[in-house]
C-alpha cells in the first residue's frame, strides 16, 4: 500500500462525518448554508481522495490507462455545467434543476454498474458472486428509472411536454408488467452473465421511469423528484458496493434516505398518501376558478391598494402568508420593504410559513432568506395557526390551496384533509394575486369570497410596491 492510500481510508471518514453534520445543518434556515458549505468540503474531499485510489492514481504513476487529462477535463466541464446552472437557475425553477442533476446521479450509477459488469466479464469471464450481481442489476434498474423519470419530471416542470397526467388503459399494469421483465432479465444476467441481457435490463428500466412518471400531474413532480432523488441514492449506494468504494455507499444511503424522508414528509404535509401521489391522477381535472360555483355567481370585494395600505399601517399585528405567486413575481425583496415599512409604524410582522407553499421543501424559507427576512419572524404552521384569532390582517401574497378553507369542511375536495394555515380566522385578510385563478390543485378557494377577505388584483411585485407607497404616506 502506497502512502497515498493509507489516506483514503480516514479521508473517507472525515467526508462522512463532514456529510452528516451538513444534512444535520441543512434542518433550520439560520444553519443551512454553512450545512451546504460543509457538504461541499465533504464533496471535495470525496472526490480528491478517490483519485489516489490506485485504480485512479494509476494513471499519474503509469500503472493504469485512465488518462488524468480525462479527470481533469470531465472535472472541468461538469463542474463549470455546475456551476452556471446554480448561479443562473431562477428560485421558481429550483425544481427541475433538481431533476435534471438527479437524472445525472441515476443515469452514472446505472452505467458504471454496466461497465464494471462489461469489464469483470471481459477480464475474467466472472463478474464475482451472487451478491456482486445483484447490485449491479438493482443498480442499473434503479438509476435508469431514475434518469428517464427524471428526465420526463424536467421536461414538465419546464413546459416542454403538457403537465397534465397523460394515462392510458391498464398503465398500472403495463409499469407492473415492466418492473417484473427488468427484474426477470435481470435473472438472466445473474445466471448467464449476459451483458446483452443487461443492457436490455437498462431499456427496460429506461422505459419504466417514462411510463411511471408520465401519469403524474406537473404540480405533483417536487414529490416525484423527491422518490427519484432517493432512489439515485440507493443505486449509487448499490455502485459504491459495486466498485468497492466506501464513500460512495455512505453518500448514495445519505441521500436514499433523506430523499425518503424528504418524500414522507411532504405527503403528510399535504395529507395525500404516497400511492395518491404516484397513481391517482391529481391534476387531471380542473373545477372552478372562475369564480363561481356550483352556477351561482359570487361576488368577491375588490381593495385598492391605497385602502389596504391604511388597513395595514394602522394595524396592531400583521401576518404575511407567501405562497407560489410570491416566487413567480420575485417580490421577496418588496415583501421584506413592506414589512420593514410597518415595523416603523408600529405594526407587529410574522411571516407564516406552509410546509409546502410553493413548488418544493423550504421554498418560501429560502426565498425570504434571499430577502434577509430574519428568522425569528418566521412561523410554522402549527405555531401561527393558533394566533389569527387575534391577528388583524393576514396579508396573503400568491398563496392560494395552502389557505383554503375546503381542506378543513368540504369532505369532496381533493385537498380535503390537508393542514391549511386558518387565516380566514383572522379579523381581515387581503389577498395579493393576478385573477381569480385556481392554484396547484385546480379548484375555487371559499376564502376569496368570505366577508372578512378583500382581492387587490395585480402581480405581487406590483401590488407589494403600491401598497409600500400606500404604508409610507399614512
Ligand atoms: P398555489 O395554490 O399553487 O397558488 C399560487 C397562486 O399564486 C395562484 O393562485 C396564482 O393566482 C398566484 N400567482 C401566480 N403568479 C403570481 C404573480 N406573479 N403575482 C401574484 N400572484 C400570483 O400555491 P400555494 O398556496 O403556495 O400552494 C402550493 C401548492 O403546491 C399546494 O397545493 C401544494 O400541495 C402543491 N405542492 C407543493 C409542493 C411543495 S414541496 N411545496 C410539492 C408538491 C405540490 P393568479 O394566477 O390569479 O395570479
Amino acid at each position: 500500500m502506497t502512502n497515498f492510500e493509507t489516506i483514503i481510508g480516514p479521508a473517507y471518514l472525515v467526508a462522512a462525518v463532514l456529510f452528516i453534520l451538513g444534512l444535520k445543518r441543512l434542518s433550520s434556515p439560520a444553519t443551512a448554508r454553512s450545512g451546504n458549505r460543509l457538504a461541499g468540503i465533504a464533496m471535495t474531499i470525496a472526490l480528491a481522495v478517490t483519485l489516489l485510489n490506485p485504480d485512479i492514481l494509476g494513471a499519474i504513476t503509469g500503472a493504469r490507462l485512465i488518462p488524468i487529462g480525462t479527470i481533469v477535463i470531465g472535472t472541468l466541464i461538469g463542474g463549470g455545467i455546475g456551476v452556471y446552472f446554480a448561479r443562473t437557475v431562477k428560485m421558481t425553477a429550483m425544481p427541475q434543476m433538481v431533476a435534471l442533476f438527479n437524472g445525472m446521479g441515476g443515469a452514472t450509477a446505472a452505467l458504471v454498474s454496466i461497465a464494471e459488469f462489461t469489464r469483470a466479464i471481459g477480464e475474467t469471464g466472472d463478474a464475482g458472486g451472487a451478491g456482486q450481481v445483484v447490485s449491479i442489476v438493482l443498480g442499473t434498474i434503479i438509476g435508469a428509472i431514475s434518469f428517464s423519470g427524471s428526465i420526463v419530471a424536467f421536461l414538465k416542470l419546464q413546459e416542454l411536454i403538457t403537465d397534465r397526467p397523460l394515462r392510458f388503459g391498464g398503465q398500472s399494469w403495463f409499469n407492473a408488467a415492466l418492473l417484473l421483465g427488468s427484474l426477470a432479465v435481470g435473472g438472466i444476467v445473474l445466471v448467464g452473465g449476459s451483458v446483452p441481457a443487461l443492457w436490455a435490463v437498462l431499456g427496460i428500466a429506461l422505459l419504466l421511469g417514462v411510463t411511471g412518471v408520465l401519469p403524474i400531474g406537473g404540480a405533483d413532480m417536487p414529490v416525484v423528484i423527491s422518490i427519484l432523488n432517493s432512489c439515485t441514492g440507493v443505486a449509487a449506494a448499490l455502485t459504491g458496493f459495486v466498485v468497492h468504494n466506501q464513500i460512495l455507499v455512505v453518500a448514495g444511503a445519505l441521500v436514499g434516505a433523506s430523499g425518503t424522508l424528504l418524500t414522507l414528509l411532504m405527503s403528510k404535509a399535504m395529507n395525500r398518501p404516497i400511492s395518491n401521489v404516484l397513481f391517482s391522477g391529481f391534476g387531471a381535472l380542473q373545477t372552478g376558478g372562475n369564480g363561481k360555483g356550483a352556477g351561482v355567481v359570487r361576488i368577491v370585494k375588490e381593495a385598492s391598494a391605497e385602502d389596504v395600505g391604511v388597513a395595514l399601517a394602522f394595524a396592531r399585528n400583521v401576518v404575511i402568508v407567501p405562497g407560489y405567486g410570491l416566487a413567480v413575481a420575485q417580490a421577496q425583496h418588496t415583501v421584506r420593504e413592506l414589512a420593514d415599512e410597518l415595523e416603523k409604524h408600529g405594526v407587529s410582522v410574522k411571516y407564516a410559513i406552509h410546509p409546502v407553499a410553493g413548488r418544493m421543501p423550504g421554498h418560501m424559507n429560502v426565498l425570504l432568506a434571499e430577502a434577509n427576512v430574519p428568522y425569528d419572524q418566521l412561523a410554522e404552521m402549527e405555531q401561527i395557526n393558533g394566533e389569527f384569532d387575534n391577528t388583524d390582517v393576514a396579508l396573503v401574497i400568491g398563496a392560494n390551496d395552502v389557505v383554503n378553507p375546503a381542506a378543513r369542511s368540504d369532505t369532496s375536495s381533493p385537498i380535503y384533509g390537508m393542514p391549511i394555515l386558518d387565516v380566514d380566522h383572522s379579523r381581515n385578510v387581503v389577498v395579493l394575486k393576478r385573477s381569480m385563478n385556481p392554484g396547484f390543485a385546480g379548484i375555487d378557494n371559499e376564502l376569496f369570497y368570505r366577508d372578512n377577505t378583500r382581492m387587490l388584483f395585480g402581480d405581487a411585485k406590483a401590488s407589494l410596491t403600491k401598497l409600500v407607497a400606500a404604508v409610507k404616506t399614512v
